[in-house]
């Protein structure tokens, strides 16, 4: 039987059990009592892997409680559907698809059959199609239409077209090839399409339209407006192939919008938007940061699904992440998930990671239309990090929820001034600190009697100074940020919303969600545009459509 398929119930497992009366058993774990008591704990709750390491002691676990997990991981038969995913069978079950990411990222050599077809030669095609691509344009072979060397080159596209792309080559600004900047050009709104091109010239502006589907309203608007106004700037019809690429898995599409075939990348649809990143989807990474460290960040990616599919379950990162989420969403009540890069370059890794785990895991029943029982995926937000201190880490230190939070920091900077990276480290090191140790009472009140203060004055301050510490966080240290160890983080972060997924029954790689409000917006629009006169549904709707249509009679 396909288990993954037709999950089963987590709840109802000997091992979830287990957990339930383990957690209430734990009552008044401290984590700082834990520390105090094991001074190996450090040692004991981290691990190394693919250049990173991850320190996970700062959790609401003992070595039970790992084991429990570990157990139930093994009870849910994760083994299994991690087989199932790497070989391609038919784990998307909604859209009848198997998903194969993970292909994109293996080498030249390796056989992946999908309906009895190896795929991984159309994978490698592909991929030198982007080589001779990125190679012209770096070469300066690739000319626009006045035969001038092309200097900006902007990706049209939006979620998984456009997230990981960016976070990518944001990232690894320090391996940008000189001479072609990087541009993205995501939302329907007017004010983003006008300040980007009051920046460009058409001349030397070549536009990837990036769509797996190319049908997404936003991207599609998107590129219009890009080819008129690349129209307007003196650019023909007869010179249009020298300015409009685009990356999807409908070619027809593509063409018919007036690109050349040859100028049109291929995907396949057993790659998931949020998951795209690897394939041509990732054609402006590799423009901007070369095709060689492209690459690296490929093989980065496939060391963490080599670690995934090799490390025991206990020793294996993706598999421990995501146990501990299932751990605090499902045993402790937590809704959200803090993700707090402590580098610029890591700034947009939030964003990505939210359409990730939130588009894969925002489900309710499981892969066979059962509902679940248990909680699913959580909230991800967050930012970067001193930033997040001086605006929502009030929250974490001291709000009424439990939130779970990465700390993501890497040893070295690539631009030391004076002792901003010590500081920088010291910060994000000294926040999970806090979290996990809080202040006591007794603690505050301590303090403010060494301030001199009078007793009535301690009395009176020392509820707001409490801290209840014992919050949960994992610290994950990249020795420096480089394509290869970026690919494994992603990919790692990739994992671990797979393994909950398979925990939860859930299918991670389809998002109907998203369509009900695609829909509507049609009608939306048909109605503000007067194009259909009929009411909205409900009387808000109607309303706000009066109140635009109001203001823009007269
Ligand atoms: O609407 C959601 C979504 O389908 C995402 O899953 C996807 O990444 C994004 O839209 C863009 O889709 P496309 O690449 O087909 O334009």
């Amino acid at each position: 039987m396909d288990h993954h398929l037709t999950p089963l119930d987590v709840t109802q497992l000997a091992n979830w059990k287990a957990l339930t009366e383990h957690r209430e058993a734990m009552g008044e774990f401290s984590m700082r009592a834990a520390f105090a008591s094991d001074s190996q704990r450090f040692q004991r709750f981290s691990l190394y892997a693919c250049g990173l390491m991850l320190d996970y002691s700062k959790n609401l676990i003992t070595e039970q409680t790992l084991e429990l997990l570990v157990k139930l991981a093994e009870e849910a038969q994760l083994g299994d559907a991690i087989r199932a995913m790497f070989n391609g069978q038919v784990i998307n079950a909604s859209e009848q698809r198997p998903v194969l990411h993970t292909a994109l990222r293996r080498p030249v050599g390796d056989k992946v059959f999908v309906a009895g077809k190896n795929i991984m030669p159309d994978v490698h095609q592909v991929l030198q199609q982007m080589t001779d691509l990125v190679t012209r344009l770096h070469n300066g072979l690739w000319r626009g239409y006045s035969e001038k060397v092309i200097t900006d080159v902007v990706n049209i596209g939006i979620g998984g077209s456009f997230l990981g792309p960016q976070l990518v080559s944001e990232a690894l600004l320090p391996f940008a090839q000189k001479g072609v900047r990087c541009h993205y050009l995501a939302n329907v709104d007017g004010s983003e399409f006008r300040e980007l091109v009051s920046k460009l010239s058409a001349e030397t502006t070549l536009f990837i339209v990036s769509s797996k589907s190319f049908s997404t309203l936003e991207t599609l608007k998107n590129a219009q407006a890009a080819r008129a106004w690349y129209l307007a700037q003196g650019g023909s019809e007869a010179e249009l192939h020298r300015h409009f690429i685009a990356v999807s898995s409908n070619v027809a599409a593509a063409k018919a919008f007036g690109i050349r075939e040859e100028n049109v990348l291929p995907m396949w649809d057993w790659v998931g938007g949020r998951y795209s990143l690897w394939s041509a989807i990732g054609l402006p990474i590799a423009m901007s940061i070369g095709i060689s460290n492209f690459k690296e960040m490929l093989s980065g990616a496939y060391a963490m699904d080599q670690h995934f599919q090799s490390a025991p379950f206990e020793r294996n990162i993706p598999v421990l992440l995501a146990l501990l989420g299932v751990w605090y969403g499902d045993f402790w009540g937590a809704r959200s998930q803090a993700i707090l890069p402590y580098d610029y370059y890591l700034r947009n890794i939030t964003d990505h990671l939210q359409q990730l785990d939130m588009e894969s895991n925002g489900k309710s029943v499981r892969q066979d239309g059962s509902p679940i029982t248990a909680g699913t995926g959580p909230v991800i937000w967050g930012g970067v990090g001193c930033n997040g201190q001086h605006a929502y880490h009030q929250l974490l230190h001291q709000g009424s929820q439990l939130i779970p939070a990465d700390f993501i920091v890497p040893v070295s900077s690539y631009n030391p001034v004076a002792d901003h990276h010590q500081w920088l480290y010291a910060n994000c090191l000294s926040q999970s600190q806090a979290l996990m140790q809080g202040k006591s009472r007794a603690e505050a009140e301590a303090e403010l009697r060494g301030k001199g203060l009078p007793e009535s004055e301690v009395q009176r301050l020392a509820p707001h100074k409490v801290i209840p510490g014992n919050r949960p966080s994992n610290t994950l240290v990249l020795e420096r940020i480089s394509p290869r160890r970026l690919g494994a983080l992603i990919a790692m972060y990739e994992h671990k919303v797979y393994v909950q997924s398979v925990l939860w029954g859930v299918n991670a790689f389809d998002q109907w969600g998203v369509e009900l409000g695609k829909e509507l917006g049609k009608n939306v629009y048909s109605r503000l545009t007067g194009s259909d006169d009929s009411q909205a549904d409900d009387g808000s709707t109607q309303g706000l459509i009066e109140f635009f249509r109001g203001r823009h009679r007269g």
